[in-house]
């Protein structure tokens, strides 16, 4: 393997002929289909005619079968195609670069077996010069599915098959620039760049004579031009006689001060004896006053690089680009530039709704540029190597990466990672995984792998790459997984995976912390989740020796599958008939399989907020608020700020904001132009807002692009739309509850009850929640009225709430009416001991059809909860019912708004005419609408499956749980659980338009 972008090829990608047979060992049939390459064959009809569907598993194998035993059963694909070789190949040096294959390749050219490779996610390559004619030839790609290589790639992720990389040939002189190493570091004083540069020359089938020369060159302003010769094979000497060899002897017996004095002449007399590598060149090289590279400001600089022949022509050139940084573990530091840096990180797996695992360029950059627009700084290849022009891209655009080598062999952890069948596979995946991804500067880290356990088929790896490229630290987490202190050659940073905030904090603070700390995958983004998101963020911001994670993970992997009913769904594992599977636990992204971000990306891109904004209230007054600048290495001159002043969510004022220059890591004051602070005490709230955009056009966003807001209170009134609490006096009106205690109103499709439970999200489901309030028949309550009163012009309704496991419950509701057919709710609850932990507290109502347009004042505009609603800002929002919905794949609790004073639901008709209803809160609730009840959402496997009501279904609750993210990892923290004891709450329902 190497790192060396060979420019003159012949694709071989598109059509191939293609047959899958069900064994490796079974003959091909003159039955031939098509297929496109690069994919996946489980993803296009030439595959999945023959049977060969996507499969999901996570942490079990596809099959029931130890290492190193594959199936009998093993699908097999056969590719042909044809090419011409280009005439101007004729004489040089050919060869075939496959991509990818999943997961055995064996290569034919022209009926003669070349080669064989194994390794799904880095590219095999096969020198194919004797095996080409001029003129046409044909290539046959077999590609086996399974090996004994399936078991240390069990990574969690649906298996595929096929070729899922771009394949191609490619040519070179005999005599060829074979490998270049060129990394870029940054001396102490963080502004002399230091370079690495070794390149090696290739003969191929001709002997390394003297006479090659190599000229490189860096570009961009540094000016830097390097010669020399390529040494051809020099004889080693070695003096059997004579003061020479009497000198060696000396030195060999009695070290360096056996040839005190004699210095010169024993340098001479080493060289001869260790002559430089026939065909290697290296320069070791300081540049002053580089532009560093980093995520911030990933500055680049072209280095060309050229073989000359000994007759002056040049045999080939290549083009490269290099950064320089220092990347240095300095006891529980990871120092970036010299910087402790925090990661702001995601883990992503290679994935597209529709080709499954093949990747298009413009795929992963659209991956990227999303992840910068959203806060991230960071990216682990979870869990191998992507393709190379991957890292082309996380160069360009600023993305620090952790490159994780392609093994997981997470159904024998234990074992496989002491195997000595299997250290060629450790060694193979993660040397070559280095040799060719050296020269990228965004790779900060290189990863052995994931889940596979800590053995001596680790330390042999670590100990490669430690000697191969000691310019990068090592990360693992199988060999913390233990003892986050231990004492073991193969992880410099200290990566658990899911620990609870109490744990990290804990570990920085116990004194026996040995380095950084970084989580490798923590906040699982499965379903309705990433509650506490926030709180990481608080303990890692405050806490030395942390310095961030990577949320797992960036994409839902829910494939585009056709339905007999011809609509499409995503579908998760067991959707293809796969067994054994793993459900929809691949259905854990951030983005939706389209890539549409989910509310918690935007969770995470307001907790990376670039700048962020404080003011005392005096200050505030005058207009003056602090910016501090959170980032390492940019002042704040690529972004402009506005400000907005809200009232009860109405725009009372707004104008720039004159950004000071503030540098990296510091604050200053700036002024909001054009404030006046608002008179208080009209009882509604005012917010100051103050939105960040980009000033100019960034390479991962255009100028204007919204980057962070910042959002302070001003000052807070009552909460809800009313002003002040109707008194009792003023309630006009009849009594609008029947005999049976039940609210009746033209509006109502149902009355307003007790709701204590939610439609389980993942992390209800997995964590166990869902199956305790199940027990407990929280998912069906009964109520019986108990009696009806009349205190103080009031109408008391006593209820007897029972759960479906027979528990009971006191629920009182108190109602007023209002001039105008409107009314007031308090209400009052008493949760019983026994019900330790519960989803909701509140009320649910069902509103009459057509109530579609919604508007409220509260967070928005996208879903928040208690544990996840700091990237929502306070204000009035509208959509529609319909909209507000959120499709996880597999529905559960969502649409649900924090921090609610009031919601309006009209029905859009003109105005003038339209009909609605205005809800209104005394203290902020949490609140959703919906035209699904609970118990649709949790009835339904995939959100196709929903049928949406035409009514509305409204949640006011008091208390709401928080999400917390116990699919994998911890639930969520005690503050956001909701238990036993007396919760009241009051609300307000006030018709709009026709009373
Ligand atoms: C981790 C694993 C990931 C994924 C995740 C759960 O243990 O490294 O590959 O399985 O859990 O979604
Ligand atoms: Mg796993």
């Amino acid at each position: 393997m190497h790192a060396v972008p060979h420019a003159d090829r012949l694709s071989l990608d598109g059509s191939w002929r293609f047959q899958l047979l069900p064994r490796p060992d079974a003959e091909p049939t003159s039955r031939w289909g098509e297929i496109t390459v690069p994919g996946c064959w489980t993803m296009q009809p030439a595959g999945q005619a023959a049977g060969d569907l996507p499969q999901y598993t996570n942490v079990q194998m596809p099959f029931d079968l130890r290492p190193p035993h594959p199936p009998a059963d093993n699908p097999t694909g056969i590719y042909e195609r044809s090419f011409e070789l280009p005439e101007s190949w004729a004489g040089r040096r050919v060869v075939l670069h496959a991509g990818a294959a999943e997961s055995v390749l064996i290569v034919e050219i022209n009926g003669q077996e070349l080669g064989i490779s194994k390794d799904s996610h880095l590219a095999a390559e096969f020198d194919v010069t004797d095996a080409v004619v001029p003129g046409d030839n044909s290539v046959r790609l077999t590609v086996v599915k399974w090996s004994d290589a399936t078991y240390v790639e069990d990574q969690d992720q649906w298996w595929h098959g096929g070729l899922t990389r771009s394949v191609f040939l490619y040519a070179t002189g005999r005599v060829f620039i074979a490998d270049i190493r060129s990394i870029g570091g940054l001396a102490e004083d963080l502004s002399t760049g230091t370079l690495q540069l070794d390149v090696r020359v290739g003969f191929e089938g001709v002997d390394p004579e003297a006479g090659w020369r190599l000229e490189s060159a860096i570009g961009g302003g540094l000016g830097v031009d390097l010669r020399a010769g390529v040494p051809g094979i020099e004889p080693l000497e070695w003096p059997t006689s004579g003061p020479e060899h009497e000198l060696m002897v000396r030195h060999i017996v009695g070290g360096d001060q056996a040839v005190a004095g004699e210095e010169g002449r024993w340098a001479d007399l080493s060289r001869r004896l260790a002559p430089p590598r026939e065909g290697s060149v290296g320069w070791r090289i300081d540049i002053p006053r580089v532009r560093p590279w980093s995520a911030e400001v990933p500055s680049l600089y072209p280095l060309a690089v050229r073989l000359l022949a000994p007759d002056g022509t040049i045999a080939e050139e290549v083009a490269l680009r290099i950064g320089f940084r220092r990347v240095e573990v300095i006891e529980r530091d990871l120092l970036l530039n010299g910087r402790r840096i925090l990661l702001r990180g995601v883990n992503r797996h290679d994935f597209d709704q529709l080709t499954g695992r093949a990747i298009s360029v413009a795929s992963m950059r659209a991956d990227l540029v999303q992840m910068k627009q959203f806060g991230f700084n960071a990216v682990r290849t979870s869990h191998y190597p992507n393709d190379p022009a991957f890292l082309d891209l996380t160069d360009e655009l600023g993305l620090f990466v952790i490159e994780e080598a392609d093994i997981e062999s997470h159904a024998f952890q234990s074992t496989l990672c002491d195997d000595s069948r299997y250290l060629n596979a450790w060694m193979t995946r993660v040397s070559r995984m280095v040799e060719r991804d050296k020269n990228h500067p965004s790779v900060i880290l290189w990863s052995l792998g994931n889940e596979s356990g800590y053995g001596s088929n680790h330390d042999a790896a670590a100990a490669w790459v430690r000697r191969s490229d000691p310019s990068r630290p090592l990360h693992y987490e199988g060999a913390i997984r233990f003892d986050w202190s231990s004492d073991q050659g193969v992880t410099d940073i200290t990566c658990p995976m899911y620990p609870a905030i109490s744990a990290i904090v804990a570990h920085a603070r116990s004194g026996i912390q040995r380095r950084p700390l970084i989580m490798c995958e923590y906040s699982h983004a499965m379903g309705n989740s990433n509650g506490t998101l926030a709180e990481y963020w608080d303990a890692i911001e405050s806490t030395p020796g942390l310095q961030g994670g990577f949320i797992w993970e960036w994409w839902d992997h829910g494939l585009v599958q056709d339905r007999p009913d011809g609509r499409t769904r995503w579908a998760y594992g067991g959707d293809f008939g796969d067994e054994p599977n793993d459900g929809n636990f691949c259905i854990d992204g951030l983005v939706w399989p389209d890539r549409t971000p989910k509310p918690a990306l935007w969770e995470h891109k307001q907790l990376a907020a670039p700048v962020v904004v404080s003011a005392e209230p005096t200050s505030l007054e005058r207009g003056s608020v602090q910016v501090r600048n959170r980032q390492a290495w940019r002042d704040v001159g690529w972004l402009r700020a506005r400000w907005e002043l809200t009232r009860g969510g109405e725009v009372v004022g707004s104008g720039d904001v004159s950004l000071p220059a503030v540098g990296p890591g510091d604050q200053a004051p700036a002024d909001l132009v054009g404030w006046s602070p608002p008179p208080s005490g009209d009882g509604r709230d005012a917010w100051l807002t103050i939105r960040f955009a980009a000033a100019r056009d960034e390479a991962w966003a255009p100028m204007g692009f919204e980057v962070c807001w910042a959002q302070l209170p001003v000052w807070l009134g009552r909460a809800h739309g009313f002003g002040t609490p109707i008194p009792h006096a003023e309630v006009t009106g009849p009594p609008i509850v029947d005999a049976d205690g039940e609210l009746q109103h033209p509006i109502l499709a149902e009355p307003p009850r007790l709701a204590l439970w939610r439609a389980p999200t993942d992390n209800d489901r997995i964590g166990g929640m869902a199956e305790v309030w199940q027990t407990q028949g929280l998912d069906r309550l009964q109520r019986r009225l108990v009696g009806i009163e009349h205190p103080e012009g009031l109408i008391a309704v006593r209820w007897e709430v029972r759960t479906g496991a027979g528990l009971s419950i006191r629920h009182s509701q108190f109602f007023s009416t209002w001039p105008g057919g409107g009314f007031s709710v308090g209400e009052e609850v008493v949760i019983p001991p026994e019900l330790t932990d519960l989803a909701r507290v509140g009320t649910v109502l069902e509103f009459v059809p057509g109530l579609e347009q919604v508007a409220w004042f509260g967070r928005g505009p996208h879903e928040t909860y208690p544990d996840r609603k700091r990237g929502g800002a306070v204000g009035r929002w509208q959509s529609t019912v319909t909209d507000l919905h959120v499709p996880y794949i597999r529905p559960q609790e969502n649409a649900g708004h924090a921090d609610v004073r009031w919601l309006e639901l009209t029905d859009g008709r003109p105005d003038g005419h339209s009909r609605g209803i205005r809800l209104s809160t005394d203290e902020p609730l949490q609140v959703s609408a919906s035209h699904f009840r609970a118990t649709d959402l949790a009835a339904a496997t995939h959100d196709g499956e929903l049928v949406a009501r035409p009514t509305t279904i409204v949640h006011l609750d008091a208390a709401h749980r928080g999400l917390g993210t116990a699919s994998c990892g911890p639930d969520t923290l005690p503050e956001y659980i909701v238990g036993p004891g007396m919760y009241r709450w009051q609300w307000y329902l006030q018709p709009l338009g026709v009373g």
